[in-house]
């Protein structure tokens, strides 16, 4: 069952990951390692021969190069070219999955939207790395099993009795390897949560770094962070121990074995040396095999949280608010909606029906906690509602919020983002900068962060940023909370001579002139 929904798994998430082009990589792949491995044993068959004059049977290949021997170095000069191309084939096929899937994961938990920044790097970086990993290892495991079918087969036919023999014991071997993989599994299990949680910690680290050195808990905190460390460090050396001992676990025992046998038992008088090259190479391409197993395993919790990241993404396209011609006077209409958190049980809104005028300036005001943030999103399309309908007479929205919205870049590209489609002279830029006070000096390739600038020159620059838009539709939340008196009632002059509709989230309706004041309690039932 297990082997059933893994592959089911991966034939879910090959469907997004652009893999289809890959297959041809595959093939070249297992082209390569067929000739390679012909070739080894034509080289090991050319070293018996030519050392013991014993081997298992008569080859013209074989005679043809010992009586041309200028022939060999190009047979080993080949067998290595395909071995390196093999490789290089690999390579490119893992860093392009690598590549193609980050893209694709970013895009997804974009769309998902409720990522801490933690996890999203926790995904793009350790989830999609690690399923490029597991296709790797696929290819390998596809691979060792081909060069496993290719040695056994020669082996066959070189000394079929002594290989019944040996494969006996092989199979003997398949218990304990069993055993390390699963154990492997549960170690990746185990690593993967610990990983999760330590980018957890520094995340809450850093999200609370004031109030950490003001309440003095940083050694509580670096203790944790250093526990949660030294127990991954135990959990990793133990599965890089049980890899380890299950890729060499075939080579040992089988050597052993032989040991014993040469000791012990007459058995292996007649051994030829190309049967013996041919058993170690087997036994070599058995560990390989082990290891490519072990490899898929550990990624295989990777490839299940990336499944359940599209899966619950599946309903959630970008929503796009209707835009309809036949709303009359009015910018927004707003019909039977219902709307919770995909996570919670409770209803924030049943049922809410409400049409916001155009051109009117509307303030909505109520309690902590009431709704008036989501109802933002739901106009604004970034919350999809669970049913009813939105409609706008434009899409030309703009946004100003409480929270810094300040993009790691010059002062014009955080005034003019989202406007590529307008040129706005430095001038113009400049005197905007001047009217909201925002610096003491105006440059406008000054770089910027969130950190970098107050909580109120960052409300200025996203109010600069709303007004260039010239937008249909202004969206406030708290627009003003971090503002002097000065600036607000500045603010309030340009909002009066705005043209278009506003819908204005705030606590402070004193602050503002507007057409309308509602109470969301009124909206919602
Ligand atoms: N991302 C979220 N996931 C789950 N629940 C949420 C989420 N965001 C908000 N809520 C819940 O939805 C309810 C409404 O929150 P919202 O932010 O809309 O309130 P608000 O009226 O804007 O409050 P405030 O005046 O404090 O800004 C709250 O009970 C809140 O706990
Ligand atoms: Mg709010």
């Amino acid at each position: 069952m297990k082997v059933l929904n893994f592959f089911s798994e991966l034939n879910f998430l090959s469907q997004f990951s652009n893999l289809k082009f890959k297959k041809t990589r595959l093939i070249i792949s297992v082209f390569f390692v067929n000739l390679s491995a012909g070739l080894d044993i034509l080289i090991i068959l050319i070293f018996s021969k030519f050392f013991s004059d014993q081997i298992s049977g008569d080859y013209w290949i074989v005679e043809t190069i010992l009586s041309n021997l200028y022939l060999f170095p190009l047979v080993v000069f080949l067998r290595f070219t395909f071995f390196y191309l093999d490789k290089l084939n690999q390579i490119n096929f893992k860093e392009s999955i690598n590549k193609d899937l980050k893209v694709f994961t970013l895009k997804e938990l974009y769309l998902n939207g409720r990522y801490s920044l933690s996890d999203t790097f926790f995904y793009v970086n350790n989830v999609s790395g690690h399923v490029s990993y597991f296709y790797s290892s696929l290819i390998q495991l596809i691979n060792s099993l081909v060069l496993f079918l290719i040695y056994f087969s020669f082996l066959v036919f070189a000394d079929i009795e002594l290989l019944f023999l040996m494969s006996i014991i092989g199979l003997l071997l398949f218990l304990p390897t069993r055993f390390l993989i699963k154990k492997s599994s549960k170690y990746a299990d185990i690593s993967y949560t610990t990983n999760k949680k330590i980018v957890g910690e520094i995340q809450r680290i850093i999200d609370n770094l004031l109030l950490i050195k003001v309440l003095k808990t940083n050694n509580k905190e670096f203790e944790g962070f250093e526990k949660s460390l030294k127990y991954l460090k135990i959990i990793e050396t133990k599965n890089q121990i049980v890899k380890d001992v299950n890729a060499s676990f075939p080579n040992f025992s089988i050597t052993l074995i032989l040991s014993f046998l040469i000791a012990f038992v007459s058995i292996l008088k007649s051994l030829t040396l190309d049967f013996l090259g041919g058993v170690i190479r087997l036994v070599q391409t058995v560990g390989q095999i082990n290891s490519s197993l072990t490899s898929l395993v550990n990624s295989r919790v990777h490839l299940e949280k990336l499944t359940k990241l599209i899966k619950s993404n599946e309903s959630n396209t970008d929503y796009e608010i209707k835009i309809s011609s036949t709303l009359d006077s009015n910018a927004l209409k707003i019909s039977g909606v219902d709307f919770k958190y995909n996570d919670s049980e409770y209803f924030i809104f049943k049922n809410l029906k409400f049409e916001f005028q155009k051109n009117k300036h509307y303030v909505i005001v109520g309690p902590n906690g009431t709704g008036k943030s989501t109802l933002m999103g739901l106009v604004s399309g970034v919350l999809r509602p669970n049913i009813g309908a939105i409609e706008s007479h434009s899409d030309n929205f703009a946004y100003v919020g409480a929270n810094s919205l300040i993009f790691e870049d010059s002062v014009k590209e955080n005034l003019v983002y989202g406007l590529a489609e307008k040129e706005f002279d430095n001038k113009t830029l400049k005197e905007y900068l001047d009217s909201f006070k925002v610096f003491e000096e105006n440059n406008l390739d000054r770089l910027i962060d969130n950190h970098s600038v107050s909580s109120g020159q960052s409300q200025k620059i996203s109010y600069i940023r709303a007004l260039l838009k010239e937008p249909e539709i202004l969206l406030l939340d708290e627009s003003t909370s971090n503002l002097d008196e000065e600036s607000k009632i500045y603010i309030n002059t340009l909002l009066n001579n705005f043209s278009g509709t506003i819908i204005n989230v705030t606590h402070n309706p004193e602050d503002f002139d507007y057409d309308l004041k509602i109470n969301i309690g009124d909206l919602t039932s």
